[in-house]
């Protein structure tokens, strides 16, 4: 019987879950293959799991090239993240006609075009399941699923760390700063959180999806990005007054010869099914012509759910390895060939409703002032609502929500409000998506 044998780079968290998963399950995969998927090699600086995870120790080495290189091995597992050495060793991979599965969404988000164009090259398969929202199938869904369906927009909670803390700013109203070193006292939140709260990472993911729903690469750099660091509790409560939730969504849509790819703290309708998104979950909501609206949900991160994905990546893989089926594949569900360079629409250019919140001094003439200055700019106000009056001088919040305005007229309106002496903080803005 013909045996497959997989090699694992990294035998930190993620790994040690697919070695786990792997041997607690085997004879249920054996029993769905029909063919022998056999684990060969783990590599490892440390040479063991910091997990707990035990294997025997012939089967741990220091070397990533031990795999590699090892003429046995079929199927490339690289689990050590970052873009330098596993970028190397993904290449290196194929240049040994290596099949990859890998959960590094930094590493294809920022180098894909390049990875996915040497895949194709040496007719290799690779597989990124775990890179876009850890267990929840969305890469399949998206590349196999609808692959006969035109997919208009995906709208994505897809950083755990930020939809916690901002579901704990919600229902427990404490601000941003306290709840975030919370989140790193019980280890929900990094020591060094950026990636996660200025929306990097969700970009990552975002830039990935993208590519694979509207067959485009994606130059990252392009994807506007902004993260929740200035989201209060005064906004979130104003956004509930007015039935809208405040989440940090990755936006993408299809609007033909350009695509829109945008991160950023997003009000929602409160009874949109991704405003009941808490805590650490992540969620992906598609809309296509054919499918209507999906949801999927799930955990985003954690050792089982991320080997769960990968597991499944590997599996995926032996099949086509077992079936001679390789060449069948596209990797972003596309031919690499037909892949298009669509442009990402300018973030100023993007017409949306807006939420703005003003700290004003509360004296007749401000509100007659500014909405002259939205007028010149052609901005349509929706609604207008002063909360409470001053006491001692200080300003009042003043909130204003938008009809359609392009982005650039309103910055440029909200800098000269901003210049006027009745205008006592920066406006505060915020975009609404409430057609999802
Ligand atoms: N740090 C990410 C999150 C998980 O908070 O969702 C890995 O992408």
């Amino acid at each position: 019987m013909r045996v497959i044998n997989f090699g694992i780079i990294g035998f930190g968290t993620v790994g040690s879950g697919v070695v786990k998963l792997f041997l607690e399950n085997q004879d249920e995969i054996a029993r769905r293959l029909g063919f022998k998927l056999r684990l060969k090699k783990i590599a490892d600086k440390l040479m063991k799991s910091k997990e707990g995870v035990y294997v025997p120790i012939d089967m741990i080495t220091s070397d990533a090239y031990e795999i590699i290189n090892d003429p046995e091995i079929d199927i490339v597992v690289e689990l050590v993240g970052g873009k330098t050495f596993a970028k190397q060793f993904i290449i290196d991979a194929f240049k040994n006609k290596k099949h990859v599965v890998t959960a590094n969404k930094a590493l294809l988000s920022e180098f894909g075009n390049e990875i996915f164009t040497e895949a194709d090259k040496a007719n290799c398969y690779i597989g990124f399941e775990a890179s876009v929202g850890g267990v929840i199938p969305v890469i399949k869904t998206i590349k196999e699923s609808l692959a006969g369906d035109k997919i208009e927009s995906i709208y994505g909670i897809m950083n755990g760390t930020c939809n916690y803390i901002l579901t704990k700013m919600s229902e427990e109203k404490k601000d941003f700063y306290e709840i975030l070193l919370d989140a790193q006292k019980k280890g929900y939140a990094e020591a060094d959180p950026t990636l996660d709260i200025d929306g990097i990472d969700a970009a990552h993911k975002l830039a990935i999806l993208t590519s694979l729903a509207f067959g485009t690469n994606v130059n990252f750099s392009n994807i506007h990005c902004e993260g929740i660091r200035d989201i209060t509790n005064l906004d979130m409560e104003f956004a509930a007054d007015f039935d809208y939730t405040i989440k940090l969504l990755g936006i993408a849509k299809d609007n033909g010869d350009k695509i829109q790819a945008k991160v950023h703290p997003t009000l929602i309708p409160k009874d949109h099914p991704l405003a009941s998104v808490r805590l650490e979950y992540n969620a992906i909501f598609i809309k296509g012509v054919g499918c209507g609206s999906i949801l999927l949900y799930g955990k985003g991160a954690g050792m089982m759910p991320t080997a769960s994905a990968v597991l499944g990546d590997i599996i995926d893989c032996a099949r086509h390895i077992h079936t001679n089926s390789i060449k069948t594949i596209s990797n972003r569900g596309y031919l690499e060939s037909n892949m298009q360079n669509k442009q990402i629409e300018f973030i100023d250019d993007i017409v949306s409703k807006f939420y703005i919140r003003l700290m004003v001094v509360d004296k007749p003439g401000v509100l007659a002032s500014i909405s002259g200055i939205l007028g010149e700019k052609n901005i349509s106000i929706e609604s207008v609502v002063q909360k409470g009056r001053a006491q001692n001088g200080e300003g009042v919040p003043l909130v204003i929500f938008t009809h359609d305005t392009r982005e650039k007229e309103l910055r440029e309106a909200l800098n000269k409000i901003g210049g006027m002496d009745y205008c006592l903080a920066k406006p505060v803005f915020f975009r609404i998506e409430d057609k999802i």
